[in-house]
């Protein structure tokens, strides 16, 4: 059993043959993330045993989806099933008593992010989980697309083009309306920030990954399109923020930009980079995954998607030919079949660990401080 061993871009293809079929999962939460890891789960080869909601008899509505699923009437219950691993999928602040339950019960644990609405409950997860031994990974799930390996990739592998010019946006519009509600607008809910807690940690997470370099320091503001929400005749003040417009330098002296909204109308999940470098820069966008573009001084590329056609280590997440497109759901099974690699004991390239969501509450922590103190805020000051 081995935590993820993260070693370079350069590493094998990984191998769909050897996908574990044995590891037998527990998931709480039965909403929209539920869902997606349970299938997941299934897609990956694994097994849903036990399926756990927010009362009694909540979970029989996705078991009835899953095959071979039931539904457990308390989490508690659902750590005593015959499980390897628990996936937790409930609103943020349930996050670190339910993660720290399942690994102290010694299973293996997937718990979405943000992974905790403090940097110290964060840190205290990373901790158990080492101490543990156990396996403990976020769904920082955009770094499964062949397209984002590719980029970086290529990144890793490039010489005197240094990108010093990190740009981008996380926008979406299902917070458009004043009438529209969530638990993650409560902050005892969803923590302090909302929108870059819940997607710029995203877009951040993806930044680092694909380029290597760490943002150092941070200049935020948050804003709000409405500052009271809910229906027209019980409006409440709102204490989170709608979207985010940051400025931030990295530990190779770049710089960068990054907008984050919930309320960009027509914008449905728009993840979208620009890594820009004097010879060649890269532009992603997730609501077009299936190709990668480069740009170059004499002629653009526009890289498609395909298994035949790009590197083995990018491949290595693609199944189809180009033209079937792959998306969001191929992304997260892929992630699953990588921590599941990870639990079986075998080398992974570029898991999401509970670090990197010690990583993610870190950086959002600065960009909250920044957005009250109006100042820069170094990172490494939120330990
Ligand atoms: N990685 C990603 O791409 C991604 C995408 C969306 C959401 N998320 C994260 O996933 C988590 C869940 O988000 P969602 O969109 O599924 O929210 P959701 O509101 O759709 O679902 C949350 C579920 O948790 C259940 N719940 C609440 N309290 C519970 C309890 N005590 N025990 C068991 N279940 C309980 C609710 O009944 C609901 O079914 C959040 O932390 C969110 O940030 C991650």
């Amino acid at each position: 059993m081995t935590v993820d061993r993260d070693t370079s871009a350069d590493s094998t293809a990984v191998d769909r043959s050897s996908r574990v079929g044995a590891i037998r999962a527990g998931i709480v939460g039965t909403g929209f993330m539920g869902l997606v890891h349970a299938r997941a789960v299934s897609g990956a080869g694994g097994r849903v045993v036990a399926i756990v909601g927010s009362r009694p008899g909540a979970g029989e509505s996705l078991a009835s989806r899953i095959v071979g699923a039931r539904s457990v009437d308390t989490f508690e219950e659902l750590l005593h099933q015959d499980l390897d691993v628990v996936h937790v999928c409930t609103p943020n602040a349930l996050h670190l008593p339910m993660a720290r339950a399942v690994l102290r019960a010694g299973l293996h644990v997937v718990c979405e992010k943000p992974l905790a609405t403090t940097v110290s409950d964060a840190a205290e997860l990373v901790a158990l989980a080492a101490e543990r031994r156990l396996v403990a990974t976020v769904p920082f799930v955009y770094r499964y697309y062949p397209t984002v390996r590719l980029a970086r990739e290529r990144i890793a592998r490039e010489q005197g083009n240094p990108l010093w010019l990190l740009h981008g946006s996380y926008l979406q519009d299902w917070m458009g309306s004043q009438a529209d509600h969530n638990w993650r607008a409560d902050p005892a809910a969803g923590g302090a920030s909302r929108a870059f807690g819940d997607i710029g940690v995203h877009w951040c997470d993806l930044m680092e990954f694909v380029t290597g370099q760490r943002i150092t320091k941070v200049q935020a503001r948050f804003a709000n399109a409405f500052d009271k929400r809910g229906p027209e005749d019980r409006r409440t003040p709102v204490h989170t923020e709608d979207g985010v417009a940051m400025v931030f330098e990295t530990d190779r002296g770049a710089v960068g930009c990054l907008a984050v909204s919930q309320a960009t109308a027509g914008r449905k999940n728009r993840l979208w980079f620009s890594f820009d470098g004097p010879n060649a820069s890269y532009v992603f966008d997730q609501e077009c995954p299936e190709t990668l573009w480069v740009g170059g001084r004499t002629h653009n590329e526009e890289i498609f998607r395909d298994p035949n056609l790009i590197s083995a280590a990018a491949a290595g997440n693609a199944a189809l030919p180009a033209g079937h497109p792959e998306g969001y759901a191929k992304n997260f099974e892929n992630f699953v079949v990588e921590t599941y690699r990870s639990i079986a004991g075998q080398i992974t390239d570029g898991l999401p660990t509970f670090s990197d969501g010690l990583r993610a509450a870190t950086v959002t922590a600065a960009a909250v401080q920044s957005a009250r103190t109006r100042e820069w805020v170094d990172v490494a000051s939120m330990r």
